[in-house]
């Protein structure tokens, strides 16, 4: 009897302290938990941003390593690790890249399609596999782990689709792929971009009513 005298104000206590899940009249928030966050890989999921901003500062080759090892340990379908990735850390390389990227793009913007990359000092290119139906999501999941795993190790990141585009819609493709030299039978299909922040980007808001449970 005398346990339900302690256990009933404690259940009352947790009661008033739960965070119900909000329903769909909720508006859109900034990056909300429910929970406080005491767990370091929750802590680097909820503060990575994309990074549009860098210092000049290289990323050491063994950072940028330890951080492709964190993204070829995804999951992906089968363990086909159906991506191939080339990294430019050479700004001569990278200059050469964004000139005939601006060369093979003549109706776009000059400035446009150089600064799609944002200055970032490292670019990786992930290419996938064409002969798997499920590799662009392998590759989605290889670059999400090299973005957390970057945001542990204080380097900054930005996920990009455009010189996606600007490569394999160029005139000059060949000539550009030729370069990044990925295996026959594999397409470019996301670059991730690395560096040392030199911006704090406030978190942009996300939808929690896009999540439902079924009942
Ligand atoms: C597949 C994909 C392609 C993206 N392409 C670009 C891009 O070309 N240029 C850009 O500035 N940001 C790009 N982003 C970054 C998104 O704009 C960004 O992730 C989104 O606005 C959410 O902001 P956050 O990453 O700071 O949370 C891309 C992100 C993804 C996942």
């Amino acid at each position: 009897m005398k346990q339900i005298f302690i256990l009933l104000p404690l259940l009352a206590l947790a009661l008033v302290g739960c965070n119900p899940t909000p329903k769909n009249n909720a508006t859109q928030q900034p990056n909300q938990s429910t929970q406080p966050l005491n767990n370091e890989v929750i802590d680097a999921i909820m503060a990575r941003r994309s990074i549009r901003q860098y210092h000049a500062t290289p990323v050491s080759r063994d950072t940028v390593m330890q951080i492709m090892t964190c993204g070829i340990n995804a999951a992906n379908g089968q363990n086909k690790q159906s991506w191939e990735v080339r990294i430019i850390d050479n700004p001569e390389k990278m200059q050469l890249i964004q000139d005939l990227m601006v060369a093979g793009n003549p109706t776009l913007q000059p400035d446009m399609v150089r600064g799609c990359m944002h200055g970032a000092p490292v670019m990786t290119f992930i290419a996938r596999d064409l002969g798997y139906d499920f590799s662009a999501y392998d590759c989605g999941l290889l670059a999400g782990n090299m973005m957390l795993a970057a945001q542990s190790l204080g380097v900054g990141t930005i996920c990009l689709g455009s010189p996606v585009r600007f490569i394999n819609d160029a005139q000059n493709s060949a000539e550009i792929l030729s370069i990044l030299g990925f295996s026959e039978g594999y397409e470019l299909c996301l670059c991730v971009g690395m560096g040392y922040a030199n911006e704090a980007p406030a978190a942009k808001p996300r939808d929690i009513n896009k999540v439902q449970f079924v009942d």
